[in-house]
């Protein structure tokens, strides 16, 4: 495959259908929306930074794969990506989270991001630095000084006690030790070391065990102490017994951080939010005020105000985080929410104009179900194929069966609600539920073939009755 970020739009689009049925118009809106990005930072200079991003509207109901094509595009795209719900924060000055925090997670996740990349590249290096940390725990490396008295204790012990005319002198003790780790070495390689106990320093959490909260709406501000105490609290190590095998996970990550530039890593994470962040705000539709008006959640007052803070940061501005500012003006957004009492026109005018694209996803039908049931390389089928395979059980499904389940689904949410792809989920695990209580205890090992006939006999009863699909599927 090529390089993803040169990926064409309809090459965007046609890696979205390995995972996403259907939602044709979504597709092509993000896949071109990723595609200008490429294209801006191909620009030249002088109106690159003028070049603003596509931000997005998905209206749709529920479970139709709203936040899944936005989930996807990020992966695709390798970018940092957050999903919040609108109305989880509120004005500034109210309690709760202000909306300039989205973008401080979001930089947050580019850091990980970033680290776990650098930290792939360099674990060969990491491994090689690891075994001999675990070669010096198990034979503690000779002082390098000179002459007798530079030998370890244990040494001048046995010359003592040997009292014959050899003379321990330090090349000697140098071979023997390097001899010991070489066939230590050999005996850690054979993973015949395992199990064996060492004692570690292990460093004890500065900041992570600590949670300070600032004032209300002034996170900014608690952060920074929190910062602030952390260098200053001292770097606490506590010796600790482990297994050499669990010893190499955590001197693994110790190392690992160690080679990487960490200055180099928080430059690179800020350049790839800025340039490449994805945003998903979902419910975006309940903080439109509009004409809802049914007396519940917020006033409509503190509504506005969420739309408010969040114009500028959709609109472009910077966001002070604990690694430095962030711009946000290249920070493609993507907003989703069901529209059922209120319209996109119900959102503050200037919000509107800094959405300018709106897609309509589709509501999804037997066909489509049937298809995310088999055509996904994670469709759910598969997924429990796997989960019971994990204990030596082959499960599969007959095709009508598959079909039995896709027609079920579009019964129970024309008849009970719509909740689109997730009645898929409900479904399959009521199917299954029996399976999956009596493997491994009274199913232990070979096939399970589910046919119609398997399907009906589990969740028939339920769906011929509305009052138990309501509680069930
Ligand atoms: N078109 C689709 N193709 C494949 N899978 C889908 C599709 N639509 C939904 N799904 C699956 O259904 C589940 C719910 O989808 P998703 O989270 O995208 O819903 P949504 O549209 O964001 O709904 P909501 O409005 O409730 O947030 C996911 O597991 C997703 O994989
Ligand atoms: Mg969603």
């Amino acid at each position: 495959m090529k390089s993803l970020d040169s990926l064409t739009p309809s090459q965007i689009v046609s890696e979205l259908d390995k995972y996403i049925i259907g939602q044709t118009n979504a597709k092509k809106a993000v896949a071109i929306a990723l595609r200008n990005r490429w294209r801006r930072m191909k620009s030249d200079d002088s109106i690159r930074d003028d070049i603003m991003p596509n931000n997005i509207i998905l209206i749709g109901p529920t479970g139709v794969g709203k936040t899944e094509i936005a989930r996807r595009l990020a992966k695709l795209a390798k970018a940092p990506f957050i999903k919040v719900e609108a109305t989880k924060y509120t004005e500034v000055g109210y309690v709760g989270r202000d909306v300039e925090s989205i973008i401080r997670d979001l930089t947050d996740l580019s850091i990980t991001m970033v680290k776990t990349e650098m930290q792939e590249r360099v674990k060969d290096k990491a491994a090689e630095n690891v075994e001999e940390r675990i070669l010096d725990l198990l034979i503690p490396p000779l002082k390098k000084t000179t002459g007798f008295a530079g030998s370890t204790s244990q040494n001048r012990l046995n010359a003592a006690n040997t009292d014959s005319g050899f003379d321990p002198n330090q090349a000697t003790d140098e071979e023997l030790n390097e001899r010991t780790r070489e066939k230590f070495r050999e005996k850690l390689r054979n993973g015949d070391l395992e199990e064996r106990m060492v004692e570690l320093d292990v460093r004890q959490g500065g900041t992570t065990n600590m949670q300070i909260f600032g004032p209300a709406g002034m996170e900014e501000l608690g952060m920074n102490i929190q910062d602030m105490l952390g260098n200053l609290a001292p770097k606490k190590t506590k010796k600790k017994s482990v297994k050499i095998k669990d010893a190499r996970t955590l001197l693994l990550a110790e190392e690992a951080e160690k080679l990487v530039d960490q200055e180099a890593a928080v430059q690179e994470a800020l350049e790839r939010v800025q340039t490449s962040g994805i945003v998903f705000i979902d419910e975006i539709d309940k903080v439109a005020g509009g004409t809802s008006g049914n007396g519940q959640g917020g006033p409509d007052v503190s509504r506005q105000g969420v739309q408010r803070d969040l114009l500028p940061i959709v609109e472009g501005s910077s966001v002070s985080t604990k690694y430095g500012m962030v711009k946000t003006d290249h920070i493609l957004f993507v907003a989703s929410g069901a529209f059922h009492v209120s319209k996109p026109s119900d959102l503050i005018p200037e919000l509107q104009g800094r959405f300018p694209i709106r897609v309509e996803m589709d509501s999804l039908n037997e066909e489509d179900f049937y298809n995310i049931l088999t055509v996904p390389k994670n469709a759910l089928t598969k997924q429990y194929e796997a989960m019971l395979a994990s204990e030596g059980v082959e499960l599969s499904f007959n095709d009508e069966a598959i079909r039995e389940v896709a027609k079920l689904a579009a019964e129970v949410n024309a008849s009970v609600e719509n909740i689109g792809a997730r009645r898929l989920h409900t479904i399959l695990s009521t199917i299954l539920e029996e399976l999956l209580f009596l493997v491994p205890d009274e199913i232990r090992e070979g096939k399970v073939l589910v046919d119609k006939a398997y399907v009906t006999k589990q969740i028939g009863e339920i769906v011929r009755n509305r009052d138990l699909s309501q509680y069930i599927l």
